[in-house]
Parts: structure tokens; sequence; C-alpha cells
């Protein structure tokens, strides 16, 4: 069954957009499923710079149906201003089909966001502010609204009043925050209703018709591994289940229905956001990396925090998401380093640490063990194979590749599609579009 999925084996921002775009030719559908407008995809397509929140980045190749299936948090908001965005530059986005069954981010949702952060002071996790976690608690909490709520104006007014009891008190007791008005969200949110009404879908149905017809589909992971709600360390994590199983639960497939599973890493690590991060840079090399590699939040414009790359929790990604090949990119930030260190172990009480420990505390004490590599100061962005690599690249590469314990089929030197090392794709039998 022609299902991949593509996943980020880091904190994310790994480049996950230039994978889908690598694959854009075999591909039908795209599939987000999971997490919501705290995600930012970054493609690059010929001179255009499209940078995307919450449609899948399938959107930009005319053949491809993009779905934001149930998993996925929506702010009808962000997702009407990137239609219309999408539209002004000439991007067809009828096709965007989003489920019935995802839930709504609504303005209490961010307001509560803001101030439970607010409230943590130094203990906050660093969230991108957008509504994520208290979108997801009601969802668990069954007092969410789902997409196909807002078709419904008297269901819209029946929920509304009664969640907004409760949150309005804990906004204006607890946070001493803003309140919200029944009338004006219903209002709100049945607009956004009209606005959206053909693309509100079953995206199960969709997405298994499209499977049992044999199309071919890519579920397109937001955030990475070690973001992930239940592996990640915890609470420094998003909402969400980034990882390769989150395609289950929040794209309507089965286990069985997914046939591959494309790793994606950088060839160092960032993070946004609070949390252990044993293998950071605070120093002018980190500043150089986090330069050249415009480290830069696609959401929040925050600067991401830079460190050399790890193996412990590539590996343990590499496990969890039952990963087959991996894209490496942006190989070519390190050029003009001298030397270029990896992460092969932890010191953790003054035992060596050789597998990733989840645990949050634990990861505040790991002191990184490296391994150092030569550097290579020529710019590599021509290079179209690994033979056109310097030695000490290709030699990097590879120790990277065995350390993770799959291989690595495709090495991105450079941000447009051409500027990709093709090592082997598992080609799909036809090459079913051309763009
Ligand atoms: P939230 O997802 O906004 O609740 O934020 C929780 C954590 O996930 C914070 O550390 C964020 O910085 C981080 N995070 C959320 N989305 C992204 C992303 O797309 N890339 C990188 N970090 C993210």
């Amino acid at each position: 069954m022609p299902a991949t999925v593509i996943v980020g084996l880091q904190w994310g921002d790994e480049g996950k957009g230039k994978t889908t775009d690598f694959l854009a030719e075999q591909v039908d559908y795209v599939v987000r499923y999971q997490g919501g407008d705290n995600a930012g995809h970054t493609v690059v397509l010929g001179d255009e710079v499209f940078k995307l929140h919450l449609v899948p980045s399938g959107v930009l190749y005319p053949h491809i149906v993009p779905v934001i299936a149930n998993g996925v948090v929506v702010n009808p908001a962000t997702l009407l201003a990137e239609i219309a965005m999408l539209e002004e530059r000439g991007i067809d986005a009828s096709r965007v089909r989003v489920s019935r069954n995802a839930h709504v981010t609504m303005p209490y949702h961010i307001a509560m966001d803001r101030a439970m952060e607010s409230r943590l002071a130094t203990a906050a996790v660093g969230t991108t502010h957008r509504g994520i976690g208290p979108t997801y608690a009601d969802r668990a909490w069954r007092t969410g609204i789902r997409m196909e709520d807002l078709l419904d104006a008297a269901v819209l007014r029946e929920k509304l009043t009664r969640v907004l009891a409760d949150r309005n008190l804990v906004l204006r007791e607890a946070y001493g925050a803003e309140t919200f008005e029944v009338d004006a969200l219903v209002d709100l949110a049945a607009g956004w209703g009209e606005q959206l009404a053909g693309k509100i879908v079953d995206t199960t149905d969709l997405i298994q018709q499209a499977l049992g017809r044999g199309d071919f589909l890519l579920f397109e992971g937001a955030q990475g591994t070690l973001l992930d709600l239940d592996h990640g360390s915890y609470p420094y994590v998003t909402s969400s289940n980034p990882i390769a199983g989150g395609a289950c639960t929040g794209g309507g497939i089965g286990p069985l229905q997914v046939d591959e599973v494309i790793g994606v890493m950088k060839a160092y690590s960032t993070r946004v956001g609070a949390g252990p991060y044993p293998t950071e840079l605070f120093d002018e090399i980190g500043e150089g990396i986090a330069t050249r590699g415009h480290e830069v939040g696609t959401t929040t414009g925050r600067r991401r925090r830079v460190g050399w790359f790890d193996a412990l929790p590539v590996r343990f990604a590499v496990e969890i998401n039952t990963v087959t090949s991996i894209m490496l990119n942006k190989l070519d930030i390190l050029s003009g380093l001298p030397e270029v260190l990896i992460c092969v172990g932890y010191e953790i009480d003054g035992r060596r640490v050789d597998r990733w420990p989840a645990s949050a505390d634990a990861l505040a004490q790991a002191i990184p063990i490296y391994e150092r590599l030569e550097g290579w100061p020529e710019s590599i962005h021509d290079a179209r194979a690994l033979s056109d690599l310097p030695d000490a690249a290709r030699r990097y590469v590879g120790r990277i590749e065995e350390l993770a314990g799959v291989p690595i089929h495709l090495v991105s030197v450079g941000p447009e599609r051409s500027q990709t090392i093709v090592r082997s794709v598992r080609p799909h039998p036809v090459p079913r579009h051309r763009p």
C-alpha cells in the first residue's frame, strides 16, 4: 500500500518541506496528521519561497490534493489567510480538504496558552502561543469544537455557551486575562464555516478510498520526534504525536497501510523553546551555524537554539518511527568549520549512557561525549553525488549513517530541489506525475 510517512527525527524544523517537494512528482495526496499553526514549512519553488503553517506543502503542485486530517488542530483564521495568500500568488487552493473531526483552535485557546505560559514564568515551555495545548486539552476533555460544528450555528451556540462559562471563569479569576462573549464567537466561527464549507469533509473516507485505488499518499508530520507528547522530554514537548504512529490516529489509517517511513534530520541540531539540549552551542560556532542556516522560527521569528549533531536521539527516533531511510539536510551549512563534532554518548552522574534517556531530568544532567571529525573548507553547493563531496564531508555523512543505523538516501546541499544528492530512492513503480 503506497503510503509513506515523512517524520522529523529531531526537534522539528528538519526541512521536511524539502523532502515532500522532492517526492511531489509521484504523490497524489499530502496529508497533515497532527499539530496546528505552530508548525512552519518553508518550501522553495524556483525563485519563490512559500511559508506555510497549516496547508500541507502539496498545495503547491496542481496534481496533489492537500489534506488536513483529523489529528490536526485548525485555527480557521490562519487557514483562511493562508488560502488567500496562496490564491493571491496564483496557487490554486481549491483542492484543500479539512477533516470534519479536526478540532478548532478558538481565540480563548490562544488566551489560555499565553496566560498559562506567563504564569509558569521561568518554568514556561516556550510554546508558540498558538493555543495548541489548550485546543488538544479541550479535545481530551470532550469540550472541543470540531470543524463540522462550524457549519451549524445552533450547535456552536450550545457548545460555546457551555465551554465559555468555564474558560472565562479561569481566564478572569485565575489569570486576570481577557474573557470572551458567546455571541461574538458564534458569529466569528459561523463565518469561518461559511467560507470553508466546501472543504470540510470526512478525510478518513477520502484517504481510505485513495489507498484503495492505489494512489500514493504522503503523510507529513509537523514538529519532530523529540517534541512528541508521549516520547519527547515531557513537559518540554508539543501536545500531539509527531511520530510516525501519529499518522495512524491522526490520519485515519492502520499501521499496516504504511509501507515506508522517511526520517528527516539536519546535519546539526536545532531546538526552539525551552527544555534540555545536551549538545547546545553557546559560542561563535553556534552563532555561525545559526546565521548561515537561517535558523529563525518560521512561526515565531525566534532565533533557534543550535547544537552539534546528537546521535542518541536520532537513533531513538529511527527505532520509534521504524524509519526505512533518511534525508540529511543542510550539510552545506557546516562547510568552513575546522572540525565537526558528533555526540555519541552522554555522561550522566558519572556513568556513560549510550541510549537516549527521554526524561527531562536525566537529560538536564547529560554531559555530551563527542567524536571529533575533520571539517571541510570547501563550499559543497554544487555536489550532486557523494563522490563530489570532499573526503571529510563524505566521512561525516558515513559516520552519521552508521550511528543512525539506517541508510541515508538523500543529502541536501542547498535550499533548491536540484541541490540534492540522490544516493538511492525507492522509486514508485511508475512516476505518476511530471511537474
Ligand atoms: P506548542 O506546540 O506551541 O505548544 O509549543 C510546545 C513546544 O514545541 C515549544 O518548545 C515550541 O517551541 C515547540 N514547537 C512547536 N512547533 C514547532 C515547530 O514547528 N518547530 C519547532 N519547534 C516547535
